[in-house]
């Protein structure tokens, strides 16, 4: 069975000092909830104090973005070398950052092989905007991203790899797809393209989340989807409150399978 995840992408937000406060508040509440793995993303200045503060818990971190190169003139960038014994996880390919940072299949592509690589679990976001929607392009795109994300890995690679469908119309919107419309992506689409390219075996392995407009309201509903195995959560999870909630729902409803 997939271990449901609740990651907490924490975007721009947070100085160093209310991060650690955050952190602190989190591992207060969730530290002993085994059933879901807990993910915090701060802000990449954020996570030496972040991982400091997670120390010895059973929640990790993870960075928001990275570059695909160990080293060199890339002014502004980090490594997956940097990262290596600071976090577990990575984000690549956010649709904030192929929009405003101009990444393509390719880079987003080499960023999940450097951090597999460096021993980085990528979680790897797919989706589509609302243009595509609307337009009944969302199930040939996000195939095509998941394919070419996962361009040259093997099988046997994606339990440590973590897809998130985030359909850019939903993200920060307050709209979340409904349930039923997300799970239809991640598993006839997401689930369907890994299948596609790397057989069943990987297809059932691979962790699936969503992602846009999360809340403590409306995961118990979208956790009890077969295909969705967590959620990249943005804005409700800058809250203590509405993070704990969420992976306390998300605990009950696995205990409760
Ligand atoms: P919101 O949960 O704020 O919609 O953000 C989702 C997201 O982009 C997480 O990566």
């Amino acid at each position: 069975m997939r271990k449901p995840m609740m990651a907490g992408n924490w975007k721009m937000n947070k100085t160093i000092n209310e991060a650690v406060t955050l952190a602190r508040a989190i591992r207060e509440q969730v530290n002993d909830v085994n059933s879901v793995d807990r993910v915090l993303c701060p802000p990449f200045i954020d996570i030496p104090m972040v991982s400091a503060e997670l120390m010895g818990s059973n929640i990790a971190v993870g960075a928001q973005n990275m570059h695909w190169a160990e080293s060199g003139a890339y002014t502004g960038e980090i490594s997956a070398p940097m990262l290596k014994n600071l976090v577990t996880y990575v984000i690549v390919g956010h649709s904030e950052r192929r929009q405003y940072f101009a990444e393509t299949n390719e880079t987003v592509n080499q960023k999940a092989l450097a951090a597999l690589a460096a021993g980085i679990t990528p979680i790897i976001c797919v989706g589509e905007s609302l243009e595509q929607n609307e337009n009944g392009e969302t199930q040939a795109f996000v195939s095509e991203q998941v394919k070419a994300a996962l361009a040259g890995l093997a099988a046997a690679q994606m339990a440590d790899i973590v897809i998130a469908y985030e359909p850019i119309w939903a993200i920060g919107t307050g709209k979340a797809a409904t349930a039923e419309q997300a799970n239809d992506i991640c598993g006839g689409v997401v689930r369907q393209a890994v299948g596609e390219l790397l057989g069943d075996e990987a297809a059932a392995t691979i962790r699936i989340l969503y992602g846009g407009s999360t809340n403590d309201k409306n995961i118990g509903e979208i956790m009890t989807q077969p295909d969705i195995d967590g959620a990249l959560i943005g804005g409700a999870a800058l809250k203590v409150e509405s993070y704990v909630a969420m992976v306390k729902t998300t605990d009950e409803v696995y205990q409760g399978e």
